[in-house]
């Protein structure tokens, strides 16, 4: 019986050792966000961003003396699926989150990751909300769309001079939000919003809606939305004989609107950061993205890249994975990345936006 029970205690020791060191033998970082379906190619560049810095770290011997192991799972653009996905990166032990990408993803997983006392850094998600609820441990590395819809209704006045705008959005948690914004903002300034209309995300015939803006004698657009029903629905406008400006957000800023719209499309306007893949420095990631996933850097892609090195070093400098720590970190000092120095307020807002407006010229976007 005695020796049993050494055999058996043995065993748990073993067992718990085998345990620990499989636990301790990598560090997990969850890459979350839309994957596949209509937002898919948008989102899965901000991914690619994170294990390419991932990849980096680990190159360089990891992160606390641990290998990072990137945990990626998409959300299908979904909110439901967000949750899920949140849950399961939980339970497999991730020890922070880089996503998600739709504000409709990252509001609900959000509660999860704050739940469980988890760190997150979405790149792209811009509602407003996503940092206004009091998580201590939730951040963005991108803008508000209370900053880029003011940023676009200004430009329309004040730039293109307009002073009537129809205002259309995909009654989403980004889409409405930043339509909303921009009437509030273009409202405030003199101008009329001569039409204030959500579709559905998944509608392509835009035929009574062109026409309400038609009648309502907008000037212009603006859409609140993504790229996937942006092209399409710029398309079916210029098919009505809709000459006006089509204004968007960062949900546009995708390869995949040139592609739909051609290179001849015009007075395209689009709220993104600066040319950030302009500069010097990131030119060796531009190539070890291309050389590693076949194709070039999304808008996205170099946020996700920031994202994830923020993230590792402040990982590194707090010495821990503590949520609060590491929380406490990054607002401690300010980042350097290849989109600027980034430098987080109380909420886990960036302090610095910078939104510009670009376009669409000689079949690429080009800053205005
Ligand atoms: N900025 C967009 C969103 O928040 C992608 O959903």
């Amino acid at each position: 019986m005695h020796k049993f029970r050494t055999i058996l205690t043995a065993a748990f020791a073993v067992g718990a050792l085998l345990g620990c060191q499989k636990k301790e033998n990598t560090l997990k970082i969850g890459l979350a966000g839309v994957q596949t379906g209509p937002d898919g190619e948008i989102g899965t560049a901000p991914i690619r961003g994170s294990q390419l810095a991932i990849d980096e770290w680990n190159a360089k011997g990891g992160v606390l003396g641990l290998q990072i192991e990137a945990v990626s799972r998409d959300d299908e653009g979904k909110a439901n699926q967000a949750v899920a996905v949140a849950q399961e990166l939980v339970a497999a032990g991730v020890k922070a989150v880089i996503g998600h990408f739709n504000s409709g993803c990252s509001l609900p997983a959000s509660e999860v990751y704050h739940q469980a006392g988890i760190v997150q850094i979405t790149p792209a998600s811009t509602n407003p909300q996503v940092t206004e609820r009091g998580f201590n441990q939730t951040f963005r590395l991108c803008g508000r769309d209370d900053q880029q819809g003011d940023v676009s209704a200004k430009f329309a006045f004040d730039s293109l001079e307009l002073s009537k705008v129809a205002v259309i959005h995909n009654k989403t948690a980004y889409g409405q939000g930043i339509a909303e914004v921009f009437r509030k903002t273009f409202e405030a300034k003199g101008g009329n919003v001569s039409l204030f209309d959500g579709l559905a995300s998944e509608e392509m015939d835009f035929r009574a809606t062109i026409s309400a803006i038609q009648k309502s004698g907008a000037q212009a657009v603006f859409f609140g939305g993504m790229y996937n029903q942006g092209g399409p629905f710029y398309n079916q406008l210029r098919q009505a004989g809709f000459k006006g400006a089509f204004l968007g957000g960062d949900g546009i800023y995708d390869g995949e609107l040139i592609k739909t719209v051609g290179a001849k499309a015009d007075s395209v306007f689009i709220t993104f950061g600066p040319d950030f893949m302009a500069t010097e420095s990131a030119k060796p990631f531009l190539a070890a993205y291309k050389a590693k996933f076949g194709q070039d850097a999304g808008g996205y892609a170099i946020y996700g890249y920031d994202a994830a090195n923020i993230l590792l070093e402040a990982i590194q400098k707090a010495g821990t994975t503590d949520a609060d720590k590491v929380s406490q970190t990054l607002r401690s000092q300010s980042w350097k990345g290849l989109t600027g120095d980034a430098e987080f307020d109380a909420k886990g807002d960036l302090k610095k936006a910078n939104y510009v407006i670009w376009t669409i010229r000689e079949g690429a976007f080009a800053v205005r």
